[in-house]
């Protein structure tokens, strides 16, 4: 069997939705498990987190239908809201939670005819300029969804921030001002914080924060070494494979396709079992880091589609067979992003489905 697989500690899941809770102690959270949980399997993710949360949130439909048929039953939040009008009726039946980011999406809820209410969310837009309504719509809505007598208890208004990660950028501060005004005089809860508010403002801490990205052991607001309270976040996933060939190079003999890395002195390069077939970088350039026994080893030369390879000159007990961590504990998935030229949240949700999950608690 190929030894590649992703380990993930459903532990440090858990872990990480206490660090959040501990964060804002006057707040719930919604553990966003969207996209397969960020890659980290969005079933087993749920099992672990439903005891802890009153509801979990996805982006669209289906993948909330595919939590049920899974055999998931905890509430789910459904953040894109409705796809089509009868999504609303989908939802009454299955207990998801609809977030309505646009009118004809409060229209498909107002004018549905359900056996049961739904709980709604109603999202607004202050600047991200993404989805939400705007400040004058908010009101009319609120309205007709009363009206209708579809919705069940208080409509959430929430909005989303887009520059979170930034520490203590002005715009951020503009989107809870305009938040403020907007909602202003509204009894209702409301929903502002994604990981990056939870970790960096507590003024965007409301009644129901959004944590995704934190969950799984990340800061989304620094590259590789974070300070504060993400210190406290355990990572989720650890990647791994195995070195399978090891060769050595003499002074000039170039490495994989392109020879993008050449040797400068006598090298010992290892071929490890793992490529952008299954979600590892193209783009990681020479010099990206891997972990081997106790030590980095650098990535050098092209990531093949089921290969990449590494310089072991500096480790020569390292042998065919050995471990390599391609990010977790060791080498964090934000260092790898930042090499690559991307960040950490579309490394894990990229892995593919040809590296198997395992699941260590
Ligand atoms: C509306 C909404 N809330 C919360 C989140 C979670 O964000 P993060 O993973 O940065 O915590 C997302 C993710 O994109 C989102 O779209």
């Amino acid at each position: 069997m190929r030894p590649t697989r992703a380990i993930v500690r459903l532990d440090h899941v858990v872990h990480n939705l206490r660090v959040a809770a501990r964060l804002a102690p006057g707040s719930k959270n919604v553990p966003v498990i969207k996209a397969n949980a960020y890659g980290h399997g969005a079933v087993e993710v749920a099992r672990a987190l439903a005891p802890h949360a009153p509801v979990l949130a996805v982006a669209f439909i289906d993948e909330a239908m595919a939590l049920r048929e899974a055999g998931i039953d905890h509430p789910l939040l459904v953040l894109q809201g409705p796809s089509q009008a009868r999504d609303v009726a989908t939802a009454a039946t299955n207990d998801f939670w609809l977030m309505l980011h646009e009118p004809g999406q409060v229209r498909w809820v107002a004018e549905a005819r359900l056996s049961t209410p739904i709980t709604t969310w109603l999202k607004i837009d202050t600047g991200m300029h993404r989805l939400g309504l705007s400040g004058d719509q908010v009101r009319p809505a609120l309205d007709r969804l009363r009206e209708s007598g579809n919705t069940l208890g208080d409509t959430v208004v929430a909005t989303h921030l887009s520059r979170a990660d930034e520490p203590d950028h002005d715009f951020t501060r503009d989107q809870l001002a305009l938040f403020a005004e907007q909602t202003n005089g509204l009894a209702l809860p409301r929903s502002i914080a994604n990981s990056a508010g939870i970790l960096g403002w507590p003024d965007a801490h409301a009644d129901w924060n959004r944590p995704g990205y934190m969950l799984y052991g990340h800061c989304p607001t620094n590259a590789s070494s974070p300070g504060g309270p993400a210190a406290e976040l355990r990572p989720a996933m650890t990647l791994t494979s195995e070195i399978i060939s090891v060769r050595e190079l003499a002074p000039d003999e170039g490495v994989g396709y392109g020879q993008r890395w050449r040797a400068e002195r006598p090298s010992r390069i290892g071929t490890v079992a793992i490529g952008y077939g299954d979600g590892y970088p193209r783009h990681a350039p020479n010099g990206t880091p891997t972990w081997v026994g106790c030590m980095r080893a650098p990535l050098v030369g092209t990531v093949s589609m089921d290969m990449i390879t590494i310089d072991l000159t500096d480790i020569p007990a390292a042998s065919v067979g050995d471990t390599v961590e391609l990010w977790g504990e060791n080498v964090s998935v934000n260092e790898v992003a930042a090499c690559a030229g991307t960040i950490g949240y579309e490394l894990l949700a990229g892995l593919t489905g040809r590296v198997p999950l395992e699941y260590s608690s």
